[in-house]
Order: structure tokens, then sequence, then C-alpha cells
């Protein structure tokens, strides 16, 4: 599953204007992004590579010659969704318009089939200078977002156009061109994931086939828009997410603490998990030898759900609901009801169907009725229908 459009590239131009850059990357990382910053050498003279490496808390790459076992400008170039270059200097954009590749920088921007976007900053005449338009123009014509700069005091006395533009317009631009919104800034979502496993005895345990790929995809998406994201996951083999709050977990009761502990907090809770619905009454210190091995007393675990359900006050509460056979869509909205949810999954899993893929098929169910079926799109694009969903809740509850 490969989850894209948090990767960014910030590259630094050699102008006074850099210091603003660090404004640009703190606001990028409350709408979500993830930034990686590649500095130009004269960059350097204004700001050096520790305020980078502190705000972004990533290695700072800025030179060609280094890791070149690795060939970082490859690396760089295909893992990440946007490169984003500010200031841009004249001198920046005359190397881009000529497919130079003197440095790092421009290694990356030829490399890389991600968006680029640039942002001019410089003293008027120079902005005006007729090389340089016509440099911006054959960039625009090759489909390169250059953001007009703002108008107002330049570093001396100067008046003019050739500003480094409010943080605000750059990620504006850039949420535009990556078509990523983000509504959940502000909101905090809590989100679980995987399948919960019961212990027999050491060896043993009471499990499900749930992969945690539906529950990935989504705390992924939340921190796409902009939300502050608790990922719970039991027994998942899902990497981390970077940016999100990752808790491991292995039983039900875990997962019951870990949501409990972090319920208050929340706006949203996204329900995922395959919790085991019960566990065995006990277990056996040793492990079990087969001729003892008949029956299992089991005890029922907390409805976890059904819990927060009672006391979910204006929050956004969203359930799934693995089902087989012809009564699912009946189920799935007795547990709507019984659970005090918002909305409502129905996976439909005959046959050990959407566990492990990277696609579902199901319904998304709301007050006894079917909002919308969905065949075969991928757990990230209904992630984010949920979260239209909660989103839009959330706008109305602030009205
Ligand atoms: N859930 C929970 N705590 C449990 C069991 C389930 O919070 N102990 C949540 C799941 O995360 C999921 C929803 O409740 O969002 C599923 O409800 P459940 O009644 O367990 O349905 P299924 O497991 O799908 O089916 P069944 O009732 O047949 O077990």
């Amino acid at each position: 599953m490969t989850l894209r459009g948090r990767e960014i590239i910030l590259g630094v131009g050699g102008g006074i204007s850099a210091y603003k850059s660090a404004d640009l990357i703190r606001r990028l990382q409350d709408h979500g992004f993830l930034v990686t910053v590649v500095p130009t050498r004269s960059s350097q003279n204004f700001v050096g590579n520790a305020t980078w490496a502190a705000l972004s808390g990533r290695e700072v790459h800025d030179d060609l010659w280094s890791n070149v076992h690795s060939v970082p400008h490859i690396d760089l170039a295909k893992k990440c969704d946007a490169i984003v270059i500010a200031p841009t200097t004249a001198d920046l954009l005359s190397r881009i318009a000529t497919g130079r590749a003197d440095d790092l920088l421009t290694n990356i921007i030829l490399a890389s089939t991600a968006p680029l976007i640039l942002v001019p900053a410089m003293h008027p005449e120079m902005w005006l200078n007729a090389a340089v338009q016509a440099n911006v123009g054959l960039l625009r014509s090759r489909g390169v977002v250059v953001v007009e700069p703002d108008e107002g005091r330049m570093t001396g006395s100067d008046v003019g156009v050739g500003r480094y533009p409010e943080s605000s317009r750059i990620i504006q631009t850039l949420s535009e061109t990556l078509d990523i919104k983000a509504d959940l800034k502000g909101f905090n979502v809590l989100v679980t994931a995987g399948g919960t496993r019961e212990a027999i005895d050491p060896v043993r345990y009471i499990g499900n086939h749930s992969s945690g790929k539906q529950g990935f995809a989504t705390a992924f998406a939340a921190a796409k828009r902009g939300a502050k994201v608790t990922l719970i996951a039991a027994n998942s083999d899902q990497p981390d997410i970077e940016g999100v709050e990752m808790l491991r977990v292995s039983t039900a009761d875990q997962m019951h603490r870990a949501v409990t502990d972090h319920f208050e907090e929340a706006n949203v809770v996204i329900m995922t998990a395959a919790v085991a619905d019960a566990k065995p009454l006990q277990v056996n210190d040793g492990k079990l030898d087969k001729n003892s091995y008949h029956s299992i007393e089991l005890t029922p675990t907390v409805d976890i759900l059904k819990e927060i359900g009672q006391r979910k006050g204006d929050r956004v509460l969203i359930g799934f609901a693995a089902q087989t056979g012809e009564d699912g869509l009946a189920k799935a909205i007795e547990k709507y009801a019984q659970k005090n949810l918002d909305l409502i999954y129905l996976n439909d899993v005959t046959g050990g169907a959407i566990f492990g893929s990277d696609q579902t098929s199901g319904m998304i169910v709301r007050s006894g009725e079917v909002v919308e079926e969905l065949h075969g799109v991928s757990k990230l694009t209904l992630a984010d229908k949920l979260l239209d969903f909660a989103a839009h809740k959330l706008g109305l509850a602030h009205d």
C-alpha cells in the first residue's frame, strides 16, 4: 500500500528572505506535510543547516557528493510529492530554466516528476528584468508553478514587487496543486487498526485476519488533511506513520485502555480495528498439552465502541462491521444504533475478502440507510470518504 501526498522537498535559495522559510516549514507541518530541506550553498550564508535540521526534524541534504552510494538526488526526487523552492533567486530561476544540474537541488529537480512550485523573492528591478521574466514565462509554459511575489518594502529602502509571500499563500498554492485540503487542521482524530489477539497459553491465541491497512490508510489520510492523529494499532505489520502518534497494542484490554486514555481529547474516533469479542477466561502459564485441549472457556471483552458511544458528546464516532451473509446490512444498522454511531462501514468479508487487500468493497450506512456502495475502491478512498463525512459534521457542529 503506497501512502503518498505528504512528502515535500523544500529547496532554499540564497536570498535574504531565506529565514522566512523557517516559518514556512512550521506551517507546512501544521498542515500535515513532512518536509526535507535542501538548501543551496549560497543560502547557507543566510541560514545554516542547524536551523533546518531542528525545524524539519530531519537530516539536511546539501551536497551531491555526500552519501553517493545511496544516489541521494534520485532517492529524494522519487520520494517527494512536491518540490517547493522558497526563496527562488534569479540565479536559480535561470539554472532551472536552462536545465542545469550543478548542485544537489537542481539535480533533484531534473530527476523528479513531482510538481515544482517556485517562490521567487528578489529586488523589484531584478524581478522585472527582462531575462528573469523570460525565464519565468518559459518555466510556466512547461507547467512549473511560479508564485507571484508580494508587493511592499524590500531590504533597504526599496518598495515594489519582489517580496517573499505569506506562508499561507504558498501553502494554498501547494494544496491546490496537489489537490489536498487541510480541513481537519486543529482537530484530533483517533483511529484504531489491526486485529487483537487473546492469549490461550504462551504459544497460542485467538485472533483474526485484520491486516490494519484500513486503519493505517485512515490515519495517514487524516494526517494529510492536517489533523493531529493518534493511531492505536493491534498486531499490524504496517510501518509507523511519521507525524502520527503511534501506539502498538496486542489485546482487546490493551486497546480498551489506550482508547480510553485518548478519547477525551479526540474530536473524531474511527474504529477500524477488529477487536476480539471474547477472550479465554484463563490464560495457561504453560503450553497446553494437546490431550487437554478440547475446549476453551471464554469471557466477553469490553465493547469499546459501545462504551465510548455512551459518552460521546459532540464527537464524531465511526464504526466498522465485518459481516458475511444476507443479514449483514440489518446487523450493521443494529450496531449503528446500539453503539450510538454517526456512521458505520459495512465490510462484506465473505470468503475472507478485504483482509490484507489494498482495496475494499462495502456500504457506508447511516441511520438505517445505505449512503453509498463501494466496489473495489482503495482503502485510502474509503478513508477520505469517512473523513469528508467527519469534517462536514465537525463543521456543522462549529457553526
Ligand atoms: N468493537 C469494539 N470493541 C469490541 C468489539 C468491537 O470497539 N470488543 C468495534 C470494532 O472496532 C468495530 C465495531 O465495534 O468498529 C464492530 O462491532 P462488532 O459488534 O464487534 O461487530 P463485528 O465484529 O463486525 O461482528 P460480530 O458482532 O458478529 O462480532
